[in-house]
């Protein structure tokens, strides 16, 4: 590792080692998982040297050999994050200064037990399941495997038979459960108590959001394709279409009391009746507008973020620009066009301009 990295590094560890005062043992610790995605190589560190509260490093020191899928599980999570908000006025991005004792990735949302804290919980553990699961699959590792319950057996009847490697998303998912989810501990506050149990919650509903989009996928067998015998296994979704039904989630979420007594309910007292899901996600508090920059929560506000003029939706100019209009400049393209081969043996092309219209917001 070069010096610079070398120092980047011992910044990001003094940074974490900041944060970890400020939140000793608490479940807040939580999140320092995420802090991962950012280290090179993670597996050349040792546990001790990584965001990890206690219980994770004692997992990591049991079982070294899942660092890389955690790593890859927290980058699938921040990436799908910031994919599917990338046209919103929350783009799951932070200032770039996040405030002290928040979490440099995501800022305020990470403990604001709002939609977005829901969905940011969702969409990291369900990432964790799916890279483990695939590390599995891939043969990586020596506790799982492809789902074995499945080799044998099928339909003779329908003419297929399960073969190949079924995705064992259940070891995913209990991995994923042991190393995120704690007890809730006994807590006095009541507001940091359902703020624990909506997180807990929202991790187990992206997990269930991977199981549910698990697929079928088969091949034919038989003369010239005549598909008389088929092997099918089970196979999870990319994780892009897992990110889509989180999206939607997200945009369905339960709003619960902050009043919690054995068990969450809806805050409608008309809706109380209906059941919570365990694949709903849930949130308690009422998100800001995040139009206008907050320091202090680390919102960087929509400010110069591109829009589009002509869109209803919440890329559009009106919405993301918080009726503040908007400001549009000219942006000029060369392109190489037109172009022909010449016998023999060059391509000549004409250097097209165009100019395209960008409007960014006020
Ligand atoms: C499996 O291990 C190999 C070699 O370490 C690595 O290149 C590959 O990315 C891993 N695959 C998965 C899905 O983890
Ligand atoms: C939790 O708190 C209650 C009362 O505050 C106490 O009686 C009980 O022993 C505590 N339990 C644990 C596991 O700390
Ligand atoms: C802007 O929005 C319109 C309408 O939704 C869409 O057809 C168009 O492709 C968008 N333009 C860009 C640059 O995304």
């Amino acid at each position: 590792m070069d010096r610079a990295a070398l120092l980047g590094l011992s910044r990001l560890c003094a940074l974490w080692a900041a944060v970890l005062a400020l939140f000793p043992c608490g479940a807040q610790g939580n999140w320092m998982w995420l802090g991962i995605a950012s280290f090179g190589v993670p597996e050349k560190l040792g546990c001790a040297n990584l965001p990890l509260n206690s219980r994770q490093k004692e997992l990591c020191k049991r079982k070294p050999y899942l660092l890389p899928s955690i790593r890859e599980g927290a980058r699938l999570g921040i990436q799908e994050c910031r994919s599917q908000f990338r046209h919103e006025r929350w783009n799951c991005l932070v200032a770039a200064a996040s405030p002290p004792g928040t979490s440099p990735l995501f800022g305020y949302e990470l403990n604001s037990g709002t939609k977005e804290t829901a969905f940011i919980y969702a969409v990291m553990a369900a990432g964790l399941v799916h890279s483990v699961t695939r590390s599995c699959s891939a043969g990586n590792m020596t506790e799982c495997s492809c789902d074995t319950t499945l080799q044998n057996g099928g339909s003779a009847s329908e003419g297929w038979h399960w073969g190949g490697c079924s995705d064992d998303v259940q070891y995913g998912m209990s991995f994923s459960r042991k190393f995120l989810d704690f007890p809730i501990r006994n807590t006095t506050a009541k507001e940091s108590k359902v703020l624990l149990a909506m997180n807990l919650h929202n991790n187990e509903a992206g997990r269930q959001a991977v199981a549910k989009l698990m697929s079928l996928d088969c091949r034919c067998h038989g003369v010239s394709g005549s598909c008389a015998v088929k092997t099918c296994w089970k196979t999870m979704s990319s994780f892009e279409k897992i990110g889509h039904l989180l999206k939607d989630k997200y945009e369905n979420s339960v709003q619960i009391s902050d009043k919690i007594k054995r068990k969450m309910h809806r805050r409608e007292k008309d809706q109380r009746k209906i059941p919570i899901r365990k694949d709903d996600l849930l949130y308690v508090n009422k998100s800001p507008n995040y139009c206008v920059e907050d320091k202090k929560l680390g919102i960087p506000g929509t400010q110069g973020r591109e829009c589009n003029r002509t869109s209803e939706g919440a890329d559009g100019c009106n919405l993301l620009c918080c009726g503040r209009g908007y400001n549009t400049h000219v942006v000029r393209h060369v392109e190489r066009c037109e172009c022909k081969f010449i016998w023999c043996c060059y391509v000549r092309c004409r250097r097209c301009e165009s100019m395209t219209d960008v409007h960014t917001c006020k």
